[in-house]
């Protein structure tokens, strides 16, 4: 087999290594790569939302499939034009990625197949949203209704800040046209989860669930990050909670998206409040979570590549994954800075001895090489997992080798996987 794998981040390092360990790969490339997928895969120069070159290079190079990290190409319609073309695509189409796209559109198969969610509405006037906001009273969350890369959330713990946040958002246009438009949200409370699945459009195989920890700084405080770090399995999401939220809220909106003739073919990310009431869904997202798929994909044991080929061909009613016993834990390692303003200074030394710890893997997000050193070229730069027998020997491995890393200058939550765990 030969396959593409579309990103630059350490999931795409990820998932690039996962790929390489199957027996039917023939060739794997990755589109643009980092110097982490370069150690697993060829690097081929084409940005992520260059679909036409994408779908050129694809046919030239007769790839059989191709395997997107991140939402933006799915959104933009990468999946409908590598079908045309022929070519298998493990990420869903335009018409199903809207999920991520447009958070109203969840809100939408979550009412029709009623799925528990939050309560909402959606406005495009912020007269409006403030009345509303101001009729339910704080705490509210407020969203833009489209892509904003993790900026476009904000929990308002008082109406003021409800109210500022509709200004910037609607008025100002902070978020340009993703946020004209906003849903405001009951706000829903107890450990969150991320929940995966693969699904052919009509059967769906579990792939675990992680917690992310979405804050910057130890015990949860400061600014809202792409994820500092992730654990696997999610404690919080027992096994039953698990099953309750696959009946109530993963194949009621698969057969709901069926249903409407856009089936989702892919990853499908269920973000979850675990609440009193049960898991509630937050939001969709069409692909794997950055850290979770770094935490999670070192614990699957069977081939990732025929998964995927059995989710594109529609074959997955037959399909079963083995996953290893024992936990992981990922802590990513950032530069000074981020998320606000991110320094990507320094050298990162250390990394082959820390790469050679028992039950770790190390994937590159943001790095350069520069000769024979390793430089930090953004704000996550590195994700560091290691696996173990448990939770504790997980975390105490994937410190192991962030000590073993020298790199003042970036930095990383302390708490991964830690007692204070969600
Ligand atoms: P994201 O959409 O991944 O940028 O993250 C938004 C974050 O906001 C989620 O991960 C939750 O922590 C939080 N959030 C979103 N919706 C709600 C809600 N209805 N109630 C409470 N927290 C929420
Ligand atoms: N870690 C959350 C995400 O990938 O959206």
């Amino acid at each position: 087999m030969r396959v593409l794998v579309v990103g630059s981040g350490a999931r795409e390092h990820a998932l690039c290594w996962a790929l390489a360990a199957s027996p039917i790969l023939g060739k794997l490339w990755c589109a643009p790569g980092n110097p982490g997928t370069a150690s697993v895969a060829e690097n081929i120069p084409i940005a992520t939302l260059d679909t036409a070159a994408i779908v050129s290079f694809a046919r030239a190079n007769a790839v059989d499939l191709v395997v997107p990290g991140p939402e933006a190409p799915l959104v933009a319609g990468l999946a409908d034009a590598l079908l045309e073309a022929g070519i298998r695509v493990a990420g869903p189409l335009k018409a199903a990625a809207r999920l991520e796209g447009e958070k109203s559109f969840t809100k939408e198969i979550a009412e029709a197949a009623g799925i528990p969610t939050a309560r909402f509405a959606r406005f495009d006037d912020p007269a409006a949203a403030r009345a509303w906001c101001r009729r339910q009273g704080a705490p509210l969350v407020i969203k833009a209704d489209g892509l904003a890369a993790g900026k476009g959330v904000v929990v308002a713990r008082s109406i003021a800040e409800a109210e500022e946040t509709i200004a910037e958002f609607m008025e100002a246009g902070r978020l340009g046209e993703a946020g004209r438009v906003v849903l405001v949200e009951e706000c829903l409370t107890g450990p969150e989860v991320s929940l995966f699945v693969l699904s052919d459009g009509a059967h769906v195989v579990p792939l675990g669930a992680a917690t992310d920890y979405k804050r910057a700084g130890e015990g949860d405080r400061g600014p809202n990050t792409g994820g500092m770090g992730a654990v696997a399995p999610a404690l919080a999401l027992t096994p039953v909670l698990a099953e309750a939220a696959m009946q109530r809220i993963v194949r009621p909106a698969l057969a709901e998206l069926a249903k409407r003739g856009t089936p989702f073919r892919g990853i499908l990310f269920a973000g979850l409040m675990v609440t009193e009431e049960g898991p509630k869904l937050i939001e969709f997202n069409v692909r794997f979570g950055d850290p979770e798929c770094q935490a999670l994909l070192p614990l699957l044991a069977s081939d990732l590549l025929a998964a995927l080929l059995a989710a594109c061909d529609g074959e997955l009613g037959d399909f079963d994954l083995r996953w290893r016993t024992g936990a992981s834990v990922a802590v990513v390692l950032a530069a000074r800075g981020y998320p606000e303003a991110p320094a990507p200074e320094g050298e990162l030394r250390g990394i082959e001895r820390a790469a050679l710890l028992p039950g770790v893997q190390l994937f590159h997000a943001a790095t350069r090489r520069v000769e024979n050193r390793l430089l930090p070229a953004g704000g996550r730069v590195l994700t560091v997992s290691a696996t173990g027998f448990d939770l504790a020997e997980a975390r105490s491995r994937a410190y192991a080798a962030v000590r073993t890393i020298d790199w003042p200058e970036g930095f990383s939550r302390p708490d991964i996987g830690g007692p204070s765990f969600p």
